[in-house]
Parts: C-alpha cells; structure tokens; sequence
C-alpha cells in the first residue's frame, strides 16, 4: 500500500491500525543537536486523545509516547526518530457484530474493493487513531518551528452551524468543543449532546492560523504552499473541505474587494498588506502575514441511528453502529490539524534553506567558471600574439628565446602578485609554464617554415 509517508525534506511515515498492537511514525531528515521536549510531545498527545470530554469518544487510550531512536539526552541525533503509542483499549468485539457490513459513509467498502482484505476492527489504517501519529510527529515540528518564532494554532470555528462570533485564544482549552467563544462553546456542547442522545452526530468547521510565517515558503508551480497544506489537512479522516483566506467567498466578491492593498512597513523591513484576504499565502508562496486555512470536518459517520447498508456479499442489510464513538470530531481534530500544517511549513521552511544554500554556492561557482573560461580566452589571446612576435621574429632572424625579456616580465607579474596577496610561487610557476608554451609555440613555426 503506497501513501504511507508525507513530506519531502523533512518527511514522515505512520504506520499501525487501530486495533492492532500500536500506532506510531518514523520522521526522517531532522537534523542532529535540536532538543526534543518529551513532555510536550505527550502534551500534543493529549489534546487528541479519546475520553477526554463528554462530546469525545469514552475509547480510553492513555496514548503514551515511546521514542525509541533518534533521540539521546533530549536531543536529535540525526538519525530517524521512532515513536510508538501502544494500543490498549481496543475492544473489538464491538464490530464482530456487524464485520460483515459495510458502514455508510467509512472506508470499509472501498478499502475491500482495491485491497481485497481489510481490518474491520474499528477501520485499520482508515481509522481516526492513525492520527496520533501524525500529532507526535506535529510535536516535534512544532517545537521546532516554535525555535523560529513560528506558532500554529487551531480552534473549532463553527459546530452544527453554531458559529463562534469571539475569537479568545486563551478560551480554546478551557471548553470541551476547543471553540474560542465561550457563549458558542456552551450551545455547541448542548447540540453535540442532544444529537448524541438521538443516535447522531454533527459536523463542523475548524480554522488553522500560524503567526508570524517567514515570507518565501512554497514554489510557484505544483507545490505551492496551498496545494501542499489542503493535501496535509484533506488526507485526515472526515475532512471534506479546504479554504485558505477568503476562500470561497472570494467567488462572491470584486476584485476590488478581494485584493490585499499593498505598504512598506519601514520597522518590519518588508512588503506587508493592510488585509489579509489571500490567507497569507500569494502565487503559492507564504508572503509573511497570518496563514489562515480552514477545513470542512463532516459529521461522523458511525452514528447508533439505523441505515440503509448492504452486507459483504452485496445483501440488502439494517445497521446500526453502536460502540465508542465521537459524535463530533471538530474538538479532536484541531490538534491533528496544527501537526499537519506544522509539519507542511517544516517541510518547507527545511527545502527553503537548501535553497538558499544551493544557490548562493551555485552562483559563486557561475561565477568562477566564468573567470575560469576567460583565463583560457587570454590564454588564447596571448598564443596570437606569441605566434605574431615568431613571425616578426624569423623576419629579423632573431632568437627565440630571450632570457632578459623573461626575466622583465617576471619581475613585473611578481610585483602585480605581492600587490593582489597572490601566492608568488604559484605565480612564478604559472609565468614559467606560459614561457614554456610561447617557446614551444615559436619553435614550432619554426621548423615549419624550414
Ligand atoms: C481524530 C479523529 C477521530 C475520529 N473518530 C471517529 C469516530 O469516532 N467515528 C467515526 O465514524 N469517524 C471518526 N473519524 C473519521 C473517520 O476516520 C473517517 O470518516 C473515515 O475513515 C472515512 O474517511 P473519510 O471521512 O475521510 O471519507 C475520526 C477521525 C479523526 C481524525
């Protein structure tokens, strides 16, 4: 099964189902002698965990962390680092009841289509769990961003329609919906409740901000910083929408409405703009201001409410999915949102580096070569004149070699060395062998003319 992995410069692989043994990931390309703080990996890790509230699933996973390479003393040695979160609560018994159905709206059925075998426990691979990988891998990325003075932050923006009209930073941790208007908060969780208790499940909108981004992240074409955050935010479970900036509303609007007006801000030194309509990113690349990105999260689809499915050998068949589930996911899925989003800019910001060191290097070496190809065009330039003198020369029927005539002109290329802190015996070298040519050069027409 390929698209286990993600990232280029600083890449992840997931690996795990959901009631297997565990779930875990492997980061590759982290430099050696960053710190790595364990505490706040588990802290991220937390913040996704089941059973945390009473709008979460009760699946009570205490999620703990493992590192089990690549770091040594809290520090990054360089070589891929290996974290494992063992599962503990599986219960699986729950879907031996209905393994052979499909579940409206879950992977089950096109999983079995293309792979032909499938893990019915709790959806495998598909499952929400295989995210708490991607959250202690989004920890490392974030404290590595943190480093920069980078921040990215998620919250609940809008549950069931309910939309949150504040935005509190300080709010978003304090309420079982992670919705950053208190008012909002307390009417989402009455709603999540309520639907929960008639068997159903409600959907949502999650908004991802990052302060402070540098300018120049992305490339212009294929990987423009959008694509690469909707493929981060998209390739998470039961996200079904993607909009940076205006984003859709940008449809409705002139673009008189629409455009960023333009400034020099002199104490920040850069180009900024007086809005920020285009979510902080323009022709693919981060331009500086706030990145804001919002997803569409759908409401969950294993829901005790009766559906209309059909068995693995195609039977018209009732469902009804009970077990723990979460009936609104929006609260779960802001930190599972800051780890991909996290890990897209890192990614970025490490491809951005080699960029720069790749071309300020490559540039310099342009630049030899250029000097490289006009020594020779000298070189050149002097053998004609060599040939010149050897005519002028055997009209006289003067000697080639004049020893004073050398000897003056080393002087005076030695003087030019001690002037530029040229290596003089380098120099002396490179006028013998230069007098050594001419002389070849000259001996030669010679013989021809003879
Ligand atoms: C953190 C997290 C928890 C999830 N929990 C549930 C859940 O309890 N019940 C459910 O039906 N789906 C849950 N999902 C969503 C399913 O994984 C997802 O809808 C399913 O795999 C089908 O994929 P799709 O919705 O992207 O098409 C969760 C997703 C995430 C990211």
């Amino acid at each position: 099964m390929a698209g286990n992995t993600f990232g280029t410069q600083f890449r992840i692989m997931t690996f795990g189902e959901s009631h297997g043994r565990a779930v875990g990931v492997v980061i590759d390309g982290v430099r050696p002698g960053l710190p790595i703080d364990t505490e706040f990996i588990q802290r991220e890790l937390d913040r996704r965990r089941p059973g945390q509230s009473k709008v979460t699933t009760v699946r009570n996973e205490a999620d703990r962390v493992e590192i089990l390479s690549g770091v040594f003393e809290e520090k990054t040695t360089g070589t891929p680092i290996c974290m494992v979160i063992w599962n503990k609560d599986q219960q699986s018994k729950a879907y031996e009841k209905i393994k052979d159905m499909f579940r409206p709206g879950h992977a089950g059925y096109t999983y079995l289509a293309k792979y032909g075998i499938s893990d019915y426990r709790g959806g495998g691979r598909s499952s929400g769990r295989e995210t708490a990988s991607r959250v202690a891998a989004g920890a490392v990325a974030k404290s590595l961003l943190a480093r920069r003075g980078i921040h990215v932050f998620a919250y609940t923006k809008e549950v069931a329609g309910i939309k949150s009209t504040t935005i509190d930073i300080g709010e978003i941790e304090r309420n079982s919906l992670r919705c950053p208007d208190q008012r909002a908060a307390r009417r989402m969780e009455k709603l999540v409740l309520k639907t929960k208790k008639g068997g159903d499940s409600v959907g949502g909108i999650v908004e991802v901000v990052v302060k402070n981004p540098p300018v120049g992240l992305g490339e212009p074409v294929f990987d423009k910083l959008e694509a690469d955050l909707a493929k981060a935010l998209m390739s998470i479970g039961a996200i079904k929408g993607f909009e940076v900036g205006n984003g859709f509303q940008a449809a409705r609007l002139r673009g008189s409405q629409n455009n960023d007006p333009m400034y020099f801000d002199k104490k920040a030194g850069r180009v900024r703009t007086r809005t920020n309509n285009a979510g902080g990113i323009a022709g693919g690349i981060s331009n500086g201001e706030d990145i804001v990105l919002r997803i569409a999260v759908k409401p969950p689809s294993s829901i005790v409410k009766e559906q209309e499915t059909v068995t693995t050998r195609g039977k018209a068949a009732k469902i009804s999915v009970e077990g723990r589930h979460d009936p609104c996911i929006c609260p779960r899925v802001v930190p599972v949102a800051e780890a991909m989003v996290a890990l897209t800019l890192l990614d970025h910001l490490t491809r951005q580096e080699l960029l720069r060191k790749k071309t300020r290097l490559r540039a310099v070496r342009d630049v030899i070569d250029v000097v490289d190809h006009n020594i020779l065009l000298l070189l050149a330039e002097r053998q004609a004149l060599v040939e010149q003198v050897g005519v002028l020369k055997q009209k006289r029927g003067q000697q080639i070699y004049d020893p004073s005539r050398e000897k003056e002109i080393l002087a005076k290329q030695l003087a030019t060395a001690r002037e530029l802190r040229l290596d003089e015996t380098f120099v002396r070298e490179m006028c013998t062998a230069i007098f050594h040519l001419a002389k070849s050069t000259q001996e030669k027409m010679n013989k021809r003319s003879r």
